[in-house]
């Protein structure tokens, strides 16, 4: 029997509740190909910070560096919003990419025909939509120095860096590129080459990688046009290249192509193969205990993990056709839900998806 160790990080708000729901269909994954999932839990976030004073202590980052893979929930409470922010949950987040040195950040968008009518979009734009944002997330305004807030001649000012290597560039064109030999050959690459230098730069280095992939259609596209034409026509778009910030806010745009945030799972790769996958979404506190949110992201999340982390082509499929059929057949968490439709709540979603699994 294959053994696979998991790093699990449910993390604050309803992370640890979707989160349960991923690992139950794991669960259900390994007991029909006989695999070995072990999952060893540890903290990350707000909870990570109650017990050790630190939103992400060293136990976690080697528990992680130690697995075969990461499954993250989400972080944050308002409650933590009073702390200062190097212990704020966000940052251990951010953290966790740098130390693991996560810089490939996948976020598919895929439109299910059965929540077409979920989405605000009308049908016809959004029926048969299928993206993948390639965001690199180790660099850019997120990380760049110098940053912070000082006093200027008596006034504040508030300041960070975009800031992008060469090397860095290349290695998420790479990616990207790579994404798009095994999809329709189409990669744009958003930047705001117009107004910015790094742009320019990144522009520059699409442009040159671009020449080891003769057989991939390379485009560019402004950044403000393209959360436009995202909304407009999004089946221009087939794998999205882009930058750490314009990939956050892209992607959160992109979620309502089918129509929620809790449907868009995530996968964040290293060069070194070690990969976290965790949900778009945040951790949504206020619905916390409630049994009430999406896990669907979650558990697509967890798919990403078979098919990125252990090569499990046929057991991701698996799970995601298994979500499709629960789809089918009229199950909606609240945030999908539409008249007619049979409404489950967080664990009844994960047990229909479980189910689906075996029984498929
Ligand atoms: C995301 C989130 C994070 C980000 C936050 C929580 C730090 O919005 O994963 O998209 O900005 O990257
Ligand atoms: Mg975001």
């Amino acid at each position: 029997m294959t053994d696979y160790n998991i790093a699990v990080l449910g993390g604050d708000g309803t992370g640890p509740e979707v989160i349960a729901e991923g690992v139950k269909v794991l669960k259900a994954v390994g007991e029909k190909f006989g695999i070995n999932f072990n999952f060893e839990y540890g903290l990350i976030g707000g909870c990570a910070y109650d017990v050790h004073k630190t939103p992400l202590p060293d136990s976690t980052i080697s528990l992680a560096k130690n697995s075969d893979a990461v499954f993250l929930g989400a972080v944050g409470d308002w409650k933590y919003d009073v702390l200062p922010p190097e212990v704020r949950p966000e940052k251990a987040l951010l953290g966790i990419r740098k130390a693991l040195n996560l810089f490939a950040n996948l976020r598919p968008a895929l439109v299910f025909e059965e929540l077409v009518s979920s989405s605000p979009l009308k049908p016809e734009i959004v029926s048969g939509v299928d993206i993948m944002i390639v965001r690199e997330l180790t660099g850019d305004v997120y990380f760049g120095e110098p940053r912070g807030v000082e006093v200027q001649n008596g006034e504040k000012i508030g300041f960070n860096n975009m800031i992008y290597r060469e090397n860095e560039i290349r290695r998420i064109a790479h990616a990207a590129f790579q994404t798009a030999m095994k999809r329709s050959k189409k990669l744009c690459s958003v930047d705001k080459a117009n107004v910015l230098d790094v742009s320019r730069l990144w522009r520059e280095i699409f442009v040159d990688v671009a020449k080891n992939y003769p057989e991939v259609e390379l485009s560019h596209m402004y950044v403000d046009n393209a959360a436009m034409q995202l909304i407009k026509n999004p089946k221009q778009f087939d794998v999205i290249a882009t930058g750490n910030i314009f990939g956050d806010i892209l992607s959160d745009e992109a979620s309502m192509l089918p129509g929620s945030l809790g449907l868009l799972p995530s996968a964040s790769l290293s060069e070194s193969g070690l990969g976290m996958y965790e949900p778009i979404h945040g951790s949504a506190p206020d619905l916390k205990g409630k049994n009430l949110v999406n896990p669907i992201a979650t558990i697509l999340s967890a798919a990403m993990m078979l098919k990125y982390s252990f090569s499990l082509e046929i057991e991701a499929l698996e799970i995601e056709n298994a979500v499709k059929n629960v789809l089918k057949s009229g199950f909606r968490t609240e945030d999908i839900f539409t008249e007619g439709m049979r409404k489950v709540s967080t664990s009844q979603m994960g047990d229909l998806v479980a189910k689906s699994v075996l029984c498929a």
